[in-house]
């Protein structure tokens, strides 16, 4: 029996699109009818809520601050790796006012016993958290992204935070800002991405790293339907409404892919990975994981 996933959600109380940092982001059509999107998003929230609870997770839904609409993103606040939390430095102005904020709201997580350390990155050493920084349990490393968002001198404190290894990956367009929105490694050791996203030395570096059988290649559709940022637990891939390709492709592998309907929080240029934090990851092995033989995959 594997031990359950812990994850941290925000409520989406105070939800808006109303400023534009990345392409996705629509404020204008949010400003038509925020009314309706609000209750909207609400809603899409509590599915996602569910579908992560009916995957056996349990989740811990952390408050939100008046003013600071994209806190409802936690996998940018942080890092979290054997119960350590390194916090995020934010690129932009409009998210900068999240650091206090998820300090406090960490901090809680810390007299809780849900964490064991809190710690911060120097000022001007952008990271945004674990979108930019994804855990890989089969293989023990971060993929970590710099580009957009992260600064590329991020890497090495997260090395020497978590005394583990950072594999740089350098991303290079606005419209996958963060790691997450391209880039999904899986419990059975598969990576869903969309290659445009990284430069040639990224690919490089991957092709390196993963056996071509394990690379699964998204779409432009995948990427616009968010589907690529997926919660992944065990056997259970929780994403942004897929298309039925991708559906097809992930059950072949043996995942059961449950969907959802997030258009809401994707005029803010998010989906269902970046809605949550895994707060239990640890860099002694995964037993969550599906164990899979090597050479077993299906073309
Ligand atoms: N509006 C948010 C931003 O641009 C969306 C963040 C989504 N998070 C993610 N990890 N992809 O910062």
């Amino acid at each position: 029996m594997s031990t359950q996933a812990r994850i941290l959600m925000v409520e989406p109380t105070h939800f808006d699109v109303s400023y534009r940092i990345n392409p996705w982001m629509k404020p204008d059509l949010w400003a038509k009818e925020p009314g309706r999107l609000a209750a909207a998003a609400r809603r899409a929230s509590e599915v996602l809520h569910q579908a992560l609870v009916g995957a056996g997770c349990q989740v811990i839904v952390g408050a939100a601050t008046p003013g600071l609409p994209d806190m409802v993103f936690p996998a940018n606040a942080a890092i979290v790796l054997d119960g350590r939390a390194l916090l995020a430095r934010f690129r932009y102005p409009q998210r900068q006012g999240e650091e206090a904020a998820f300090l406090t709201l960490f901090e809680g997580l810390c007299e809780r016993g849900l964490l064991t350390e809190v710690a911060q990155l120097p000022p001007g050493c952008y990271q945004e958290g674990a979108g930019d920084a994804i855990w890989d349990g089969n293989r023990q490393w971060f993929w970590a992204a710099y580009g957009p968002r992260s600064s590329e001198a991020s890497l090495a404190r997260i090395g020497e935070f978590f005394g583990r290894e950072v594999v740089p990956m350098e991303l290079v367009s606005d419209r996958c800002y963060h790691l997450d929105v391209c880039f999904c490694p899986l419990s059975g050791g598969e990576i869903l991405y969309f290659a445009p996203a990284l430069t040639a030395q990224a690919l490089r570096t991957l092709r390196e790293r993963v056996p071509s059988e394990m690379l699964i290649q998204a779409t432009e559709e995948d990427l616009a339907r968010f589907s690529v940022n997926a919660v992944n637990v065990g056997r259970n891939v929780i994403m942004a409404t897929p298309t039925d390709r991708l559906r097809s492709v992930l059950a072949e592998r043996g995942y059961m892919v449950t969907p959802v309907d997030l258009s809401p929080f994707m005029m803010s240029g998010g989906g269902a990975y970046c809605m949550t934090l895994r707060l239990d990851r640890t860099s002694a092995g995964e037993t969550a994981g599906h164990a899979r033989e090597p050479e077993t995959a299906l073309a």
